[in-house]
C-alpha cells in the first residue's frame, strides 16, 4: 500500500520505517528539514535501539523516503498522524495544535476515500471533533483512531510485534484498510479490537493512567516502608507473585517521567474536568503528587547523607534520561534531581551514556562529564538516578577507590545493598533501609 506518516519524532520515525519493513511504500513527512535530511540519509535523529538498522534496511529497499512537503502525501491510501500532543504551557490540558495542523494539511491533499489514521495520544472526544473539522474543510477522507502503545527503548519491537491493535472507526472501510496495512502483524495472531473513536482514544489514556498508578502505588508503599523500616523491593517481589498484581511496573524509585505518562495523566484529569467527571479520576492528582515527591525524597536523602547540607559538596549523578535505552530527557526525574542538587549549591558532575546533549539544552547550568569515572572522581556522594546497565554493573570496590568518601543513593533500587556496604559504602535506597 501507499502510506504517509505525518510527524517523524520518536513515534513517527519508527512507524514509517516499520511500515516499509512490512512491504508498504512509505513517505515520512516532517516540517523539520534537518530531521528529514538525517532520516533520508539513514541517520536516526534520536537514540532508539534497532532504529538505525531498520531505517537502513527500509531505505535500501527504496520503499521509504522522507520529505518536508505535505504534497508528497497526496497519493497515499493511508495517512498516519504521529505528531506530538505536549502539555499546554499554563495548564494540564494537551496542546492539540500540531494534531489540528496535521489534519488541516491532510484535509487539503488527501484523496477521496483515503484513510487518515490518528496515532497521537489525544483527549477523548478529539477524533469526533477532527472528523467534523475535516468535513467542514470539504474532505471526504475516512478517519480512524489507532493508538500506539510503544515504549521508548523498545519502539521497534513494540511496533512490529505489538500486544494488540486497537482500531477506533466509524466505517467498515476504515477497518478493511487498516487490516490491509497490518496484514502481517494480524497473521501472526496479534489481537485486534475494533471499536468506536471514543473507546479507542480512552484505551490509550486508560492504559497510561493505569501504568502511572501502578508505579505511584509502589512508590507510596516506599514511603510507608521508609517510615517503618520495611523493604519495598521485597514487598514488590512478594505481592508481584500474585498473577493478578504482577511484578512488572512495580519498581519503586524516583518515579516516572518522559514524554508520555506525566503529561497524559494531567491531560486526562483536565479532560475529565471538562466532562464534569473530575471526581472519577481525582486519584490521578495523587498519582502525580506521589510521583513528584519521590524526587524530593532523593534530594532530601542527599542532604541527610551529607550531614545536613549539599552546599559546595561534590556529587556524582549517574543518569540523566527518564529511563535507560533512551536519550529522552523530557520530564526526566533524573535530570530534575541533578538540577535540584545544583540549585542547593552542590557541585554536581552529571553523566549519561546517551542523554547529555538533550540534558544540556534543558539545564545548561549543570556540569556534564562523558564517563562515570570522571563523575565519580573525588565525589563525596554518588546518586544513581537512571538504571543504565553500565551503572547497575559498577564494581563497588572500584567506585570507592575513585571517590573521596563512599556514600551511595540508589534512587532506582537496582544495586545490591550488601555488596555496596561490604565495600565500605553508606548505602541508601528509596523505600529500603
Ligand atoms: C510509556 C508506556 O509504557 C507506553 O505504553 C506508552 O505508549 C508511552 O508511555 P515510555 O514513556 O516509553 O512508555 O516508558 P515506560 O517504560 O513506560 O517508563 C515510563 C517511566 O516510568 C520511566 O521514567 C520509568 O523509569 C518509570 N518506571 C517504569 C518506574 O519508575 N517503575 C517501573 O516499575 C517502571
Amino acid at each position: 500500500m501507499r502510506i504517509s506518516v505525518i510527524g517523524c519524532g520518536y513515534l513517527g520515525a519508527v512507524h514509517a520505517s516499520a511500515m516499509a519493513k512490512l512491504g508498504h511504500d512509505v513517505v515520512g513527512i516532517d516540517t523539520d528539514a534537518e530531521k528529514v535530511a538525517k532520516l533520508g540519509s539513514g541517520v536516526a535523529p534520536f537514540f532508539e535501539p534497532g532504529l538505525p538498522e531498520l531505517l537502513a534496511e527500509s531505505l535500501a529497499t527504496g520503499r521509504l523516503r522522507f520529505s518536508t512537503d505535505i504534497g508528497d502525501a497526496a497519493d497515499a491510501q493511508v495517512h498516519f498522524v504521529a505528531v506530538g500532543t505536549p502539555q499546554l504551557p499554563y495548564s494540564d490540558g494537551a496542546d492539540l495544535r500540531f494534531v489540528r495542523g496535521a489534519f488541516d494539511a491532510l484535509a487539503a491533499v488527501a484523496a477521496p476515500g483515503s484513510l487518515i489514521v490518528g496515532k497521537s495520544t489525544v483527549p477523548v472526544g478529539t477524533a469526533a471533533e477532527l472528523e467534523e473539522r475535516m468535513r467542514r474543510a470539504g474532505s471526504d477522507a475516512l478517519l480512524a483512531w489507532n493508538p500506539e502503545f510503544l515504549r521508548e527503548g523498545f519502539a521497534v519491537a513494540d511496533t512490529l510485534t505489538p500486544d494488540r491493535l486497537v482500531y477506533g472507526v466509524a466505517d467498515e472501510r476504515a477497518t478493511d484498510l487498516l487490516d490491509e496495512v497490518y496484514a502481517q502483524i494480524l497473521d501472526a495472531g496479534t489481537p485486534r479490537i475494533v471499536t468506536d473513536f471514543a473507546t479507542a482514544e480512552l484505551v490509550k489514556t486508560a492504559a497510561n493512567a493505569f501504568l502511572a498508578t501502578k508505579i505511584s502505588f509502589i512508590n507510596a508503599m516506599a514511603e510507608i516502608a521508609e517510615a517503618t523500616g520495611a523493604d519495598v523491593t521485597t514487598l514488590a517481589d512478594a505481592i508481584g507473585h500474585d498473577a493478578r498484581i504482577g511484578r512488572r511496573f512495580l519498581n519503586a524509585g524516583i518515579g516516572f517521567g518522559g514524554g508520555c505518562l506525566p503529561k497524559d495523566i494531567r491531560a486526562f484529569t483536565a479532560r475529565a474536568e471538562e466532562l464534569g467527571r473530575a471526581e472519577s479520576v481525582a486519584f490521578l492528582r495523587q498519582v502525580d503528587a506521589i510521583n513528584l515527591r519521590r524526587r524530593e525524597r532523593a534530594v532530601d536523602l542527599a542532604v541527610e547523607m551529607l550531614d545536613g547540607s549539599v552546599f559546595e559538596r561534590r556529587i556524582a549523578v549517574l543518569g540523566l534520561t527518564f529511563k535507560p535505552q533512551s536519550d529522552d530527557t523530557r520530564d526526566s526525574p533524573a535530570l530534575d534531581v541533578a538540577a535540584r542538587l545544583h540549585g542547593l549549591g552542590a557541585r554536581v558532575l552529571a553523566t549519561d551514556p546517551e542523554g547529555i546533549e538533550n540534558a544540556r539544552l534543558r539545564h545548561p547550568q549543570l556540569e556534564y562529564v562523558a564517563t562515570a569515572s570522571e563523575a565519580l572522581a573525588d565525589a563525596e556522594l554518588v546518586v544513581l538516578v537512571t538504571e543504565w546497565p553500565e551503572y547497575r554493573e559498577l564494581e563497588p570496590d572500584l567506585v570507592a577507590g575513585l571517590m573521596a568518601s563512599a556514600r551511595v543513593i540508589d534512587a532506582r533500587n537496582v544495586l545490591d545493598p550488601a555488596a555496596w556496604r561490604a565495600a565500605g559504602f553508606a548505602y541508601r535506597g528509596l523505600g529500603r533501609s
